[in-house]
């Protein structure tokens, strides 16, 4: 037996695209917005995620008419609301900074763009936890179901492609989905967040949304990094219920799980680039510890070639802006 010179595969720069499996495009990209209840145009800096602004409904649809020139045409919203209460009211208010900016970016550009609703509570609750709690601050799991079914609903009626509850309490997507149908909106479709972990790499994004839970944590909803089995029958349930998509998150530290869950559904596998993973890079290569759009781009095809098909990233608008999906050597 020959044994094979593989350097062969690998000479020069059009021989390696000739063998190149895994691929991005802008198409494949979801692009987060944070959006404030401010009028006029407000557009304020998140200090933890360099680059990543929280926007007035003014300010995002100029931030958006930008991005789509360049091609971004995937973007789900999460709500940075001045008043919270107890119970979250403020999620499925349809005067609130998600439902009005989709009804206004709708307006704008029409199904030239695809528009994601996230659907959880912890924006909008006083405590920042995910769902309603009892007395002795419990996260009721039942009693959170009506109020994030409501939000959906709101975000649908606005004008949401896509409904993404991101809340993990359980059976959160069949109830999402019955009360879709029972309000005209059957096309409305659902991407769960069906694998989303307990993990350190969302601090800054709860400085993006202001959402972080001012007591506990969420270990008692999100799945323990320690087990590899509940994110499967997570993905499971939420095809049972009849998600439309399903996410693996976070992205980077967690591509076993999106590689098994590549294996075992059928259903689009969206995985979500989370905003530590954003932050470590942006500050790395501020630092000058590596060139930001090489470890930006091996981070990306990493995580679809683990199997997503579709990811959430908040480096999207570095790439639109400077061309990075161009290839070059
Ligand atoms: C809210 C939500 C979170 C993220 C998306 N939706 C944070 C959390 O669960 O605390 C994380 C996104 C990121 O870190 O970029 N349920
Ligand atoms: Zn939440």
């Amino acid at each position: 037996m020959k044994i094979s010179r593989m350097r062969r595969y690998r000479r020069t720069e059009n021989i390696r695209l000739t063998f190149a499996d895994v691929g991005l495009t802008l198409h494949n990209l979801v692009y987060p917005l944070f959006i404030l209840d401010r009028i006029g145009k407000a557009r304020i800096p998140v200090d933890t995620m360099p680059g990543i602004n929280q926007y007035s409904i003014e300010a995002v649809t100029e931030h958006v008419a930008e991005l789509v020139n360049l091609g971004v045409k995937n973007y789900i919203l999460f709500g940075v609301p001045s008043k919270k209460d107890k119970k979250g009211t403020g999620a499925w208010a349809k005067e609130g900074p998600v439902p009005q900016a989709i009804e206004r970016l709708k307006d704008q550009f029409g199904t030239e763009i695809t528009l994601y609703a996230d659907v959880c509570l912890c924006e909008y609750t006083s405590h920042g936890h995910c769902g309603v709690l009892d007395a002795n601050g419990n996260v009721l799991n039942d009693e959170s179901l009506l109020p994030l079914s409501k939000a959906a609903v709101t975000y649908a009626n606005a004008g949401a492609d896509w409904v993404a509850p991101s809340n993990m309490m359980d059976f959160r997507v069949k109830s999402i989905r019955d009360a879709l149908d029972d309000n005209g909106h059957k096309e409305v479709a659902i991407l769960s967040y069906s694998a989303k972990f307990a993990s350190n790499y969302y601090g800054p994004f709860r400085d993006a949304a202001g959402s972080a839970p001012s007591f506990g944590n969420r270990k008692s909803y999100q799945i323990d990094y320690r087990n590899s089995r509940q994110p499967l029958r997570e993905i499971k349930n939420d095809e049972m219920q009849g998600a439309d998509a399903v996410m693996v998150k976070p992205a980077l530290p967690y591509l076993d799980i999106i590689a098994k869950a590549k294996e075992r559904t059928y259903l689009p596998l969206y995985a979500y680039n989370v905003s530590g993973e954003y932050s470590l890079v942006k500050f790395g290569a501020k630092s000058g510890l590596f060139d930001e759009r090489s470890i930006v781009m091996e981070n990306l095809m990493a995580i679809k070639r683990a199997g997503a098909d579709a990811i959430i990233s908040y480096h999207v608008q570095d790439i639109a802006r400077n061309n990075w999906l161009e290839e070059t050597e």
